[in-house]
């Protein structure tokens, strides 16, 4: 079946930028000139997908607001013949359907997850977590996910290697390789120390999963941090039905660290033509 929605989580507290994110949300912060989670919907919207759920926490408004049309601004931009600001603002409105939901409670990724049950039906669908934003010139990232899934009919978690002391940050993979990309998942594990990880192979934000997740989902207790993991769900799913994990191309950024956060500063600006030569130029004259 194809796969034609996407769930984005979008509902945490965002305390790694505080102060900064104490009024708005930590998908709001912008690389260069959009806000983090545009550049997410974008990646989903240009795998295919036709639909978004974005599950909302506090400060909802803000991402409401920018995914929805601005006809005053709109207006504005029209008197003053400011053309291109107008289609870039205009094209945002017009990316994919965009829905929202609350999660009310911040009870973990496996609950805000659940809050998608009744927009998801009875289809395969995407998660991307906000935190990563993935750049690739090919493919996207989910759209690579997506014909991994078409071409297995299993969820597909999208992963990639990381340090040996980075395991401790992500859901851990432990799964033999059978293709050049393309590994089974075996056992998984949310956050493991370094010593217990079966692997450096890394869930980094981006899955497609088959629906027969919600059942899973409703019967998982609270695990690491006590919270509800969509690890802990995808691992009892592995037990039932096939499942892979997809090591795809592109350079992530974990835009939900500062360290991340200002490496896609850095390396967006550098890709972007109206800046590059004089970003580098400063970049250059800087005495480090
Ligand atoms: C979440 C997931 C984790 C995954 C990570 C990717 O963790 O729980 O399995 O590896 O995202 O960024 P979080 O970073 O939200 O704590």
């Amino acid at each position: 079946m194809k796969v034609r929605k996407a769930v984005i989580p979008a509902a945490g507290l965002g305390t790694r930028f505080l102060p900064a994110t104490k009024a708005i949300p930590k998908e709001m912060l912008p690389v260069v000139d959009k806000p983090t989670l545009q550049y997410v919907v974008e990646e989903a919207v240009e795998s295919g997908i036709e639909d978004i759920l974005i599950i909302l926490g506090r400060h909802k408004t803000s991402i409401e607001d920018h995914f929805d049309r601005s006809v005053e601004l709109e207006l504005e931009l029209q008197k003053k013949e400011k053309e291109d600001l107008l289609k870039t603002v205009r094209s945002i409105s017009d990316l994919a359907n965009i829905h929202t939901v609350r999660q009310k409670e911040p009870k973990g990724l496996g609950h805000a997850v659940l809050k998608a049950e009744r927009f998801v039906g009875d289809e395969p669908f995407a998660v991307l977590l906000g935190d990563d934003v993935v750049y690739h010139e090919g493919d996207p990232c989910l759209k690579q996910l997506i014909d991994a899934y078409e071409t297995h009919d299993a969820s597909i978690l999208g992963v990639q290697t990381v340090p040996r002391e980075d395991v401790v940050k992500y859901g851990i993979v432990d799964g033999e390789q059978v293709d050049e990309r393309l590994y089974t998942v075996n056992g998984l594990i949310e956050k493991p120390g370094v010593e217990e990880a079966p692997s450096n192979v890394a869930v980094l934000g981006r899955y497609v999963i088959s629906p027969d997740i919600f059942p899973v989902l409703k019967k998982t207790p609270p695990g690491k941090g006590n919270e509800i993991q969509i690890t802990d769900a995808l691992l009892t799913l592995s037990e039932k039905r096939s499942m892979y994990a997809y090591d795809f191309k592109g350079r992530r950024y974990d835009v939900g660290d500062k360290q991340g956060f200002l490496q896609a500063t850095v390396e967006f600006a550098l890709r972007d033509p109206s800046l590059k030569e004089s970003f580098k130029e400063y970049l250059r004259s800087l005495k480090l």
